[in-house]
């Protein structure tokens, strides 16, 4: 295809008249060389049809609409079905700069590799142009993004996921704000009259950041966090740099109000890693004997916080959808997730069942008789209880509209967001680490949060379960140097005039059997209540070497036995334990040493000494 007539196709029907972006499809289409270009108006008719090629091309499976309205179903290809964390790359200018947690390369080096990928990638495909915003388009704290990507499955996902279409062309077209440019290809050309494949990817991935020019390259993944670039990419690796740069904060947060009986509205934001219970404790339903306390979402995976007019952290949910995992999910753990995702979701990765519905392992007590698994073979019970097969992918997810959360919080797309007054941090560790405990003040609150550790799940791919240092649940997504992030996150105190207290969580203990000591979920609730009474001075605790601890009497336990011997085991310090914690925390620190804030060698120190 001739120059000109890629600049005709740029040229018909665009929904912009940003000169900026139209030379910049120009030049990507010269590149990537699409049969097509479409620029993506948002409508619910665009959606429609897009679903309905994908159905006829075998890219999607519509559910059944009597039991599941507007769903469809997706299968990936066995090897795209997590983050890729070792193909995810921070090119800063200098190394330094990505620090030594995040893969980097040479930015030009890899640019021109990047080139050589992009060439022709899009050959036989679509080009989309998607433009959309990370939080409230007309908020303050509203970031516009435009994703080139040759997948349509990427469109209708962020349709859910972010807000798209025609109003984002409009603000773009005012051309005040800057744009993060988002380039994705599944790096899967057809050649003329090649029949696609059903989920279209490549064994080669890169998922790549340019931090100083704001700019994302994804090459060839379909899945998730790799490809759905409004979310990890510039939610939190792009938007921590600019964060850092602009004075606020981009993180790997849940964000709920905690009502209690008077009406009293108390937000909280917690960072979980990837699967370690985020979603789950942002739709969380108290127990009975909870009368008149109620949780409302406002965001489950991020949460961009900045001190607000009178010095209080406020924060949005950049996002619009869920992107969470299916297993474990149902109606006993997570009531509100189940609603959310009742109707207009997107399924990957789930069984499927003759019916024509999705299941996955932990939906129900009794599995279907019989259904496809993720992978598209026949699975039942029996070849489950031989084998060991499961029905779905660990890492199956459901993209599901926020607004369908039937505890969607009222305020959740004000504009200038909720108040924050606590932070909880929380890993899923077997042993060592306690229920729960509050940080003695903000910098020690860092200490806890910078030396966070968890073991690792099916959201990325690699082995699972190995304890990994996981600083604020940003180890994958912070886009710059850890030990700068963590000067950051103390230097953010003197911006607020009201400091969010810090809390550590850990709903993951195990006894010596290897069972959970603490039932989780609704219960969690318990802990939720002493932290937000602690948030009141409400609530007493005692002082141990780590923070601040609720003993058994300073726990609401209506409508629960739990012996206090347990509760005694869950919150355990062991001293012997601890002095291993604490020198792997060194692990991580003593890559970071050159660039660690003075604050955290104290803190450091101090935890020692209490030891
Ligand atoms: P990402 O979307 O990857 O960021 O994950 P997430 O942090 O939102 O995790 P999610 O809430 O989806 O939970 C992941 C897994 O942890 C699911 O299998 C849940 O069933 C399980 N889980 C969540 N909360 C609890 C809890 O309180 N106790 C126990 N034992 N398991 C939990
Ligand atoms: C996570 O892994 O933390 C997720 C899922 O929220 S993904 O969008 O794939 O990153
Ligand atoms: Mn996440």
């Amino acid at each position: 295809m001739a120059v000109a007539e890629i600049s005709r196709m740029v040229q018909q029907q665009p929904l912009t008249r940003n000169r900026h972006l139209l030379r910049w499809v120009e030049k990507i289409a010269e590149l990537t060389r699409p049969a097509a270009i479409h620029w993506v108006d948002g409508s619910q008719a665009e959606y429609d049809r897009l679903c309905a090629e994908m159905v006829e091309r075998g890219s999607l499976i519509r559910l059944n609409p009597q039991l599941w309205p507007g769903c469809y179903y997706a299968r990936s290809s066995p090897d795209d079905v997590a983050r890729v964390e070792d193909r995810t790359f921070v090119c800063s200018l200098s190394r330094d700069g990505a620090g030594p947690t995040n893969n980097w390369e040479e930015p030009y080096a890899m640019r021109r590799k990047l080139r050589e990928r992009f060439a022709g990638s899009m050959r036989g495909r679509t080009l989309y142009v998607l433009p959309f915003s990370m939080g409230p388009l007309h908020s303050p704290m509203a970031r516009i993004g435009v994703q080139l990507t040759d997948s349509p499955y990427v469109v209708i996902n962020m349709r859910i996921m972010t807000r798209i279409g025609r109003e984002v062309f409009q603000e773009i077209d005012k051309d005040v704000r800057r744009v993060v440019a988002c380039l994705h290809s599944v790096g899967a050309p057809l050649a003329p009259g090649e029949r696609d494949a059903p989920w279209p990817c490549n064994p080669e991935k890169y998922i790549v950041h340019f931090p100083e020019t704001r700019e994302i390259w994804s090459y060839g993944s379909g899945y998730g966090g790799n490809a759905l670039l409004g979310k990890k990419s510039l939610g939190l690796r792009i938007a921590s740099n600019i964060a850092r740069d602009e004075g606020w904060m981009a993180e790997h947060m849940l964000i709920v109000g905690v009502e209690d009986p008077r009406g009293e509205r108390t937000y909280v934001a917690a960072a979980f890693p990837s699967a370690c219970g985020k979603t789950n404790f942002a739709m969380m339903i108290p127990p009975k004997a909870f009368p008149g306390w109620k949780i409302w979402t406002v965001g489950d995976d991020i949460a961009w916080m900045w001190p607000g007019a009178n010095g209080q952290l406020r924060a949005i949910n950049p996002e619009h959808g869920f992107f969470g995992v299916a297993p474990g999910t149902s109606l006993a753990t997570n009531p509100n997730a189940m609603a959310s995702l009742s109707r207009n979701t997107i399924f990957t990765n789930t069984a499927l069942t003759p019916e024509g519905g999705v299941w996955w392992e932990g939906m129900s007590e009794t599995p279907p008789a019989e259904c496809l698994d993720w992978q598209g073979r026949p699975w039942t019970p029996e070849i489950a209880r031989q084998t060991g097969a499961r029905a779905s992918h660990p890492n199956a997810r459901f993209t599901a509209p926020a607004a369908q959360c039937p505890a969607i919080d009222p305020h959740w797309e004000d504009p200038e967001g909720v108040p924050i007054s606590a932070i909880v941090f929380g890993g899923r560790r077997s042993h060592t680490i306690p229920l729960v405990f509050q940080g003695f003040n903000w910098s020690a609150g860092v200490y806890v949060g910078a030396t966070m550790g968890s073991e690792t799940t099916a959201a990325a791919a690699g082995a699972v379960g190995r304890v990994r240092r996981d600083p604020m649940a940003m180890l994958p997504f912070c886009g710059y140097h850890m030990g700068d992030y963590f000067r950051h996150w103390i230097k953010m105190q003197r911006s607020l005039s009201v400091t969010p207290k810090i809390f550590h969580v850990n709903w993951f203990r195990k006894d010596e059997q290897g069972k959970f000591l603490w039932p989780g979920f609704g219960e969690n609730m318990r802990v939720l209540r002493w932290i937000v009474d602690r948030v009141h001075g409400r609530s007493l605790a005692r002082e141990t070497p780590i923070g601040w601890m609720p003993g058994y009497e300073d726990i609401d336990w209506h409508g629960l036995e739990f012996p206090r011997e347990r509760f005694e085991a869950l919150q355990s310090v062991d001293r012997a334990a601890w002095h291993a914690e604490v020198i792997s925390h060194e692990e991580l620190l003593i890559e970071l040493h050159d660039h660690l804030p003075s604050e955290i060698i104290f803190e450091r120190e101090l935890l020692i000494c209490r030891l």
